[in-house]
C-alpha cells in the first residue's frame, strides 16, 4: 500500500519527510519520493527527489543534493500499474503543483482526454498526473489554490487520498480523502499530514482524521477543513495513543474495523496491479502454463480463501469455459486426487503459510502440476514454492477474520478468469473492456456500502439475540452466503449456516420460524427472480428476512416488513466482491454488540500452521 506524508513547517522539512516515510514502510512499497518548495524570493520552485527501491536510495538522493524548503510532501509507492521506476514514482508535478496520491481516479481517462484537448501535455501514464494537470489548468485560469481544489474535487470519481504542494503558496498544503485514510497532525506553528498517525507520531500526538469526502487547506497555524459539499467543518483533535506499534488502528476501535474500511483503498491498488487502465485490459504476468491446452484447473484453499476460490470457479467456467475443481485443502491433501497430465493448480492464501494449503500444493507439485498462488505475503512459504505468485495488495491484515484479504483475492481471481478467457478466445475485446471497467468501479461501490455502516449497526442489535442464522444466495452469491455465515460464527459465536438458496426446499426450510433470521444476498443478476421466490417462501413461513440487494430489488419487497439494506447497482460480474462488505459489516457489528474479542476471536489463529 502507498504512504503519504506532508509538512507545512517553520524549519527545513526534507529530513522529517523521509523519517515520516520510514514510519510508513510497513505498508509495503518499491519506490519513494519527496517534493519541497524552494523559496527564493518571488519565483519559488518545486524541487523533487525520487528513487526506486528502498528509502535508503531516496535518502542518498536527498543527501547528494539536499532540497531546501519548509513546505513539502512525500510518498512511498507500491507499484500497481507502471513499473517501480523513478519516472513512475511520486510526487508527480507540473511547474505549478506537485502531488502525491493513494488509490484510483476511476474517470481519469476522460479527464485526461479533456485536458489534452485543452493543450495540456502529460509526461506519465499515471492517473495521478491528471489531478496535477487539472489543478494547474484551473490555476492558469487565474483561480486560487483553494478554488482550484474546490473545482477539482467534484470532477474526480474513485477511492483516493492525495496531498498537493503549490509553487506560489509557501504557506499551505492542500489534501483530500475519499475512502483512503488521511490524518492531520497539529504542531507548534506547523501542520502535518500523513496516511495514518504512525507517519506523524514522531512530530506530534495531536491528530485529527479527515472523513469521507473531506478536503483541507493546511496553513502553519490552522487547518481549514471542508466536507464533500464544500462546507467548512471541524474534525475532532485527539491525542493518538500510538505506542510506536508499527501498524496502529488509526481512529478505529478494532483492526478488523480498520481493515474493512481500508477495502476501497487496497481493492483499488489490487485492481491497478492486475489491469492496464489505459488499455482497459487485464495485465497479469505470463502464466506458467498454456490456458488453451488446459483440460481442467484445480483451486485449493481453506476458510475464507476457499470461498474466494468457489466464486472463481463460477467466473472461470462461465468466462473461459474451462472446467474447474475446487476443494478445501484439508480434504484435498488426503484424497489422492487424480490430476490431469500437464495440469495446473491455484492456491489461495492470505498468510501463505496455512499448512493444509501448503500440503495440498506439495501434493500437486508431486503430480507434476504447474503451481500458481494468490497470496498477500510475498515472502511466504506458499509463495516461495509456486511457479507464479499473483499478489493481493491488501497490506498487513491483523484481524483474525479475513476481510480485505478476501475482497482483494476476488479481484485477483476475477482478473485471472478474464486472462484465461482471453487466452482461450472465449471472450472478445469488448467483453474484456466491460469486465475490466466493472472491476475499476469496485472501490467506489465498496465506499458507498461503507456509508451505510450505521444501518448495519442497527441491524446487528437484532441479530445479536439470535441462536441460529441462515444465509442464502445463488450463483456467485452462494459462496458469499457461506462467507457471511463463517464471519458471523467466528466473530460472534452465533451458529450460522450458508446455503444455496435453491437448496432451501430440500430440508433447511424446516428450520424457518420467527426466531431464525435469514440473511439473503440478492444482487440484481439473472438469478434475482429465483432468489426473490425463496424470500417469499421464507416470509410465508413467518421467517425474519434481512435482504441485501440494490434499491430496485428491495422495492419489490416494500410493505412486507423485511429488513433490507441497499447496495449500489453493480455489474453482476463484480457483485460478490461488493456484497462481501455487507456480510463483513453485519458480522463485525454483531460481534461488537456481543462484546466478543473481535480481533482475536476465541480458539482462532490468524494463520493455521498446524494440521
Ligand atoms: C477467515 O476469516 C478465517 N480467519 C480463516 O478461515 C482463514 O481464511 C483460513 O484460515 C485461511 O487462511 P489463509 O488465507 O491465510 O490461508
Amino acid at each position: 500500500m502507498c504512504g503519504i506524508v506532508g509538512i507545512v513547517g517553520r524549519a527545513e522539512v526534507a529530513h522529517r519527510l523521509v523519517e515520516g516515510l520510514k514510519r510508513l514502510e510497513y505498508r509495503g512499497y518499491d519506490s519513494a519520493g519527496i517534493a519541497i518548495l524552494r523559496e527564493n524570493g518571488v519565483n519559488a520552485q518545486i524541487e523533487r527527489r525520487r528513487a526506486a527501491g528502498k528509502i535508503a536510495n531516496l535518502e542518498a538522493a536527498v543527501a547528494a543534493e539536499p532540497p531546501r524548503g519548509r513546505v513539502g510532501i512525500g510518498h512511498t509507492r507500491w507499484a500497481t500499474h507502471g513499473a517501480p521506476t523513478v519516472s513512475n514514482a511520486h510526487p508527480h508535478a507540473t511547474d505549478r503543483v506537485a502531488i502525491v496520491h493513494n488509490g484510483i481516479i476511476e474517470n481519469y481517462r476522460e479527464l485526461k482526454d479533456e485536458l489534452i484537448a485543452k493543450g495540456r501535455r502529460f509526461e506519465s501514464e499515471t492517473d495521478t498526473e491528471v489531478v496535477a494537470q487539472m489543478l494547474t489548468d484551473y490555476l492558469d485560469q487565474g483561480m486560487s489554490a483553494e478554488d482550484a481544489m474546490a473545482h477539482t474535487m467534484p470532477r474526480l470519481v474513485g477511492a483516493f487520498a492525495f496531498a498537493v504542494l503549490f509553487a506560489d503558496r509557501s504557506d499551505i498544503l492542500v489534501c483530500a480523502r475519499r475512502s483512503s485514510p488521511l490524518a492531520i497532525g497539529y504542531g507548534e506553528g506547523e501542520m502535518y499530514l500523513g496516511s495514518d498517525a504512525q507517519a506523524l507520531a514522531a512530530m506530534t500526538k495531536r491528530i485529527s482524521y479527515l472523513e469521507e469526502g473531506d478536503w483541507a487547506v493546511l496553513a502553519r497555524d490552522r487547518a481549514a477543513i471542508h466536507d464533500a459539499s464544500g462546507a467548512a467543518v471541524e474534525r475532532p483533535i485527539r491525542t493518538t495513543e500510538l505506542s510506536g506499534a508499527l501498524v496502529g488502528k488509526g481512529n478505529y476501535r478494532h483492526y478488523m474495523e480498520k481493515e474493512i474500511h481500508e477495502q476501497p483503498e487496497v481493492v483499488g491498488y489490487t485492481v491497478m496491479g492486475t489491469i492496464d487502465a489505459n488499455a482497459r485490459a487485464v495485465k497479469l504476468p505470463k502464466l506458467p502454463f498454456d490456458p488453451a491446452q488446459l483440460s481442467r484447473l484445480t483451486l485449493v484453499a481453506c476458510g475464507t480463501a476457499f470461498h474466494a476460490a468457489l466464486i472463481a470457479k463460477y467466473w472461470i467456467e462461465q468466462l473461459a469455459r474451462l472446467p474447474v475443481e475446487v476443494d478445501i485443502a484439508s480434504e484435498f491433501r488426503y484424497r489422492a486426487a487424480a490430476m490431469p497430465k500437464g495440469g495446473a493448480a491455484v492456491f489461495v492464501s492470505q498468510s501463505g503459510e496455512t499448512l493444509d494449503t501448503l500440503a495440498a500444493l506439495r501434493y500437486c507439485r508431486s503430480q507434476d502440476q504447474r503451481i500458481l498462488s494468490v497470496v498477500n505475503v510475498p515472502e511466504s512459504t506458499i509463495a516461495r514454492e509456486s511457479d507464479l505468485v499473483l499478489r493481493t495488495l491488501a497490506g498487513p491484515e491483523i484481524g483474525v477474520a479475513s476481510t480485505k484479504a478476501f475482497t482483494t483475492q476476488l479481484v485477483v481471481l476475477a482478473s485471472l478468469a478474464i486472462d484465461l478467457a482471453r487466452a482461450r478466445g472465449t471472450i472478445d475485446r469488448a467483453r474484456e473492456m466491460a469486465l475490466v471497467d466493472a472491476l475499476t468501479h469496485v472501490p467506489s461501490h465498496i465506499a458507498a456500502v461503507l456509508q451505510s455502516r450505521a444501518r448495519f449497526k442497527a441491524l446487528s442489535h437484532k441479530l445479536a439475540e439470535a441462536r441460529d442464522v441462515l444465509y442464502l444466495g445463488r450463483g456467485t452469491s452462494y459462496p458469499i452466503a457461506l462467507e457471511g455465515a463463517l464471519k458471523l460464527k467466528e466473530l460472534s459465536y452465533i451458529h450460522a449456516e450458508g446455503y444455496a438458496a435453491g437448496e432451501m426446499k430440500h430440508g433447511p426450510i424446516a428450520l424457518i420460524d420467527e426466531d431464525v433470521p435469514v440473511i439473503v444476498i440478492a444482487p440484481p443478476d439473472e438469478l434475482f427472480e429465483k432468489t426473490a421466490s425463496n424470500i417469499q417462501e421464507v416470509i410465508a413461513r413467518g421467517g425474519r428476512v434481512v435482504m441485501f440487494s440494490d434499491a430496485k430489488g428491495i422495492e419489490r419487497f416494500g410493505g412486507t416488513g423485511i429488513d433490507a439494506i441497499a447496495t449500489p447497482a453493480v455489474d453482476p460480474f463484480v457483485a460478490p466482491i461488493v456484497y462481501a462488505v455487507p456480510v463483513q459489516l453485519l458480522a463485525y457489528h454483531t460481534a461488537d454488540v456481543k462484546g466478543t474479542d473481535v480481533d482475536q476471536p476465541r480458539n482462532l489463529a490468524k494463520s493455521v500452521t498446524v494440521e
